[in-house]
Formats: C-alpha cells, sequence, structure tokens
C-alpha cells in the first residue's frame, strides 16, 4: 500500500508493507480522510514515538470504509463507512485498529467531515467530563482556543452550559472561538492572561496544552477545588510549582495523554461520545471546523501550516478522498 514515511525529515508518499490482520478483534479500513494532529508535528520530529505496539506510520484518526473484519467483531460489517481513533497507521492507504476504536459516521456526515471528529472530541470530553469532573454551571479555561481540540472543547462547554474563556494568538482566532460559543478570552501575545480570566471569574477547570511557561499563571486563576488537566507541553515540560496555592485552594493538577491508552479505555470514552456528542452532531449543534484540507501527498504542505499556528479548527488530509 501507499503511505507517508518520514525520509530525512521529509514527508513522502511512498510503498509501505501493508499492515498485517485483522486479528480476533480488528477490523482493516480502506482510508477516505485522515486528520492531522499537532503529536503528528513531534512524532515525525522524534519527540513523540508510537506506543508500544503501534504502527510507526503517522496519523491519529481516520475515516473510511471496513473492507475486513476479524473473526470476533459483530457489529462492524464490510462495507461499512465509519471512522476511527488510532494509535497511529493514519496517514495510509489501509490500517487495521480494534473495532472498540471505531464510531459509525453521525448521520447525514459524509466521511470527510467524520474525520475531524475522534481526536479532538475525544480528547475534549475525556479531559472535561471524566478527567476534570465538570459539575453543573462550573467555568473552563481552555488554552489555545482555536486549536483542534480547543474548536471542539468550546463547542462542548457550550453545549453543556459551562461558561468558557479560551486564549488564543490573533485576534481573528479570538472572533472564531467566540462564534464557537466562547464567553470570551484573551490574544496571548498581549501578555499574561491572569487579570482577563480573574475579571471574568477564575476558572474551576483549565485544559492546557502549554504546560510549563504557563504554570504560575494557570495556579493564580485556578479557583479553589479547581482541576488543572495538563494535555500538552507546548510552552516547556519544567516550571516552578507553588505548593502553598496548591494546598491551600485544594488545587489538583492532573497529567492526562488519550494515545497510550488501553482499546477497552478508549472504547469507553467513544462510547460516551456515541451518547451525548454524537447525537448533537447529528442535530447541528456541534459540528467538526475544518480549516483546511490538502490531498495526501502534500501531507507537508499541511504540516507547515499547522506548524506556522496558521489553522482554525482542524486540518484534513485526503487519502482516497472519499466523500
Ligand atoms: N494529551 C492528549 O491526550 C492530547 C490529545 C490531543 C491533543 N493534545 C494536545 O492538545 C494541543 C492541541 O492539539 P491540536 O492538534 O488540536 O493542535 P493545533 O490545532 O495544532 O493547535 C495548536 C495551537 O496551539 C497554540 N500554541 C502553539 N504554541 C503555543 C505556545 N507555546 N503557547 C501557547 N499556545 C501555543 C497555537 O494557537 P494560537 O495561535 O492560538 O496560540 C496553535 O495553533 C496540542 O498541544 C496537543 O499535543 C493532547
Amino acid at each position: 500500500m501507499l503511505a507517508i514515511a518520514v525520509e530525512q525529515e521529509r514527508l513522502v508518499w511512498r510503498e509501505c508493507p501493508t499492515p498485517e490482520g485483522p486479528s480476533a478483534g480488528e477490523v482493516r479500513l480502506r482510508v477516505a480522510w485522515t486528520g492531522v494532529n499537532r503529536a503528528d508535528l513531534m512524532q515525525r520530529e522524534g519527540h513523540y514515538p508510537p506506543p508500544p505496539g503501534a504502527s510507526e506510520i503517522l496519523g491519529l484518526e481516520v475515516s473510511g470504509t471496513v473492507i475486513e473484519t476479524g473473526t470476533e467483531v459483530e457489529h462492524l460489517r464490510p462495507g461499512d463507512r465509519v471512522c476511527a481513533l488510532l494509535s497511529g497507521g493514519g496517514y495510509a492507504e489501509e490500517v487495521i485498529v480494534d473495532a472498540r476504536q471505531v464510531m459509525p459516521l453521525p448521520e447525514g456526515f459524509g466521511l470527510r467531515e467524520a474525520a475531524a471528529l475522534p481526536e479532538v472530541f475525544a480528547t475534549a470530553w475525556l479531559n472535561l467530563f471524566m478527567e476534570g469532573q465538570l459539575a453543573p454551571g462550573e467555568r473552563v479555561l481552555l488554552h489555545a482556543g482555536a486549536s483542534g481540540v480547543g474548536t471542539a472543547a468550546i463547542q462542548l462547554c457550550r453545549a453543556f452550559s459551562h461558561p468558557c474563556f479560551v486564549t488564543v494568538g490573533s485576534d481573528a482566532k479570538l472572533a472564531a472561538c467566540r462564534e464557537l460559543g466562547a464567553d470570551d478570552g484573551f490574544n496571548r501575545h498581549r501578555g499574561s492572561f491572569v487579570e482577563a480570566v480573574m475579571a471574568w471569574g477564575g476558572a474551576d477547570v483549565i485544559l492546557d496544552p502549554v504546560g510549563g511557561s504557563y504554570l504560575a499563571d494557570n495556579q493564580r486563576v485556578l479557583n479553589s477545588d479547581g482541576r488543572l488537566i495538563l494535555i500538552g507541553l507546548m510552552g516547556g515540560r519544567t516550571a516552578e510549582l507553588d505548593m502553598g496555592r496548591m494546598l491551600m485552594k485544594r488545587q489538583r493538577l492532573i497529567g492526562s495523554t488519550l494515545r497510550a491508552k488501553s482499546p477497552a479505555v478508549k472504547g469507553v470514552i467513544l462510547d460516551a461520545l456515541l451518547a451525548h456528542v454524537w447525537p448533537r452532531l447529528i442535530s447541528g449543534e456541534l459540528k467538526p471546523l475544518i480549516d483546511r484540507t490538502w490531498p495526501i501527498d502534500e501531507a507537508e504542505a499541511a504540516h507547515t501550516h499547522v506548524k506556522q499556528d496558521a489553522n482554525i479548527g482542524k486540518v484534513l488530509l485526503a487519502v482516497s478522498g472519499e466523500g
């Protein structure tokens, strides 16, 4: 099959070994579209190796068609149009995935839009509701509000009546976040977000992909009993923690990664999406925000766009490009 290989730091669409399988609980998909995630940029640079047993090929999510099922898979059939959360292997014509990580398309959705759903909605759901344990009316601070994850998280906050405040890198991104349902926001290039978030009312949960450079300010704006959910390290991996503030305000710091979770746990997260998010996608209350798409053999251009922080929402790659 054809797949993306990293050759001398370049992304090259070329012949690669077709993955073996499916084993009993897996399915083989013919890939239509795959999503670009920030993690793909880190993986190609050698900073984010795939978990043991996962494909070395980039790509954490796809949409496509089931072409083969393992002997124990009962709920999927060849010909089914689906989307899937992967631990790797999406930038390819075919991928093998555990059937628990496969979801039907929301009614009325095509394969293109469906490829923009798994990674960002699973990440946002996992961290806001499962790790963050949002209680009714609690307030959320979302950093990188216009990222793929951010645009899903804003919409989930709005749908479940949690006021949310975003930080972003431009005024155009701020306007896009407001349009999606953010209450208020702050352009991070204008200095510290502390004053603006405190004036807004502070945060009970912070979804933070930045890490080191934001830790002190995150602690300042996190309310008593607040949860700081760390999902990325774009601003560095070390910083000083104010344990006095942490203790007195009963703050909790939670590290969270979706990719390394087992298929069983991923299945639980995706079941929650099917129950709570899919109906809202079907009704139009939630929607994937697609920034731009490229053909898979132009993956390099798509990565450059994401690396330049130019996207608002998801960037997709067309593999077969079926709609
Ligand atoms: N732990 C997990 O399970 C998990 C799962 C999925 C994603 N993630 C993480 O979540 C984040 C978003 O992922 P994505 O694929 O949705 O990202 P994305 O669409 O590529 O967006 C990332 C955005 O982050 C902002 N940013 C970049 N460097 C920054 C810095 N140093 N400080 C503050 N903001 C910065 C930029 O937006 P502005 O111009 O607005 O600043 C950039 O466009 C990534 O860090 C990713 O690794 C974690």
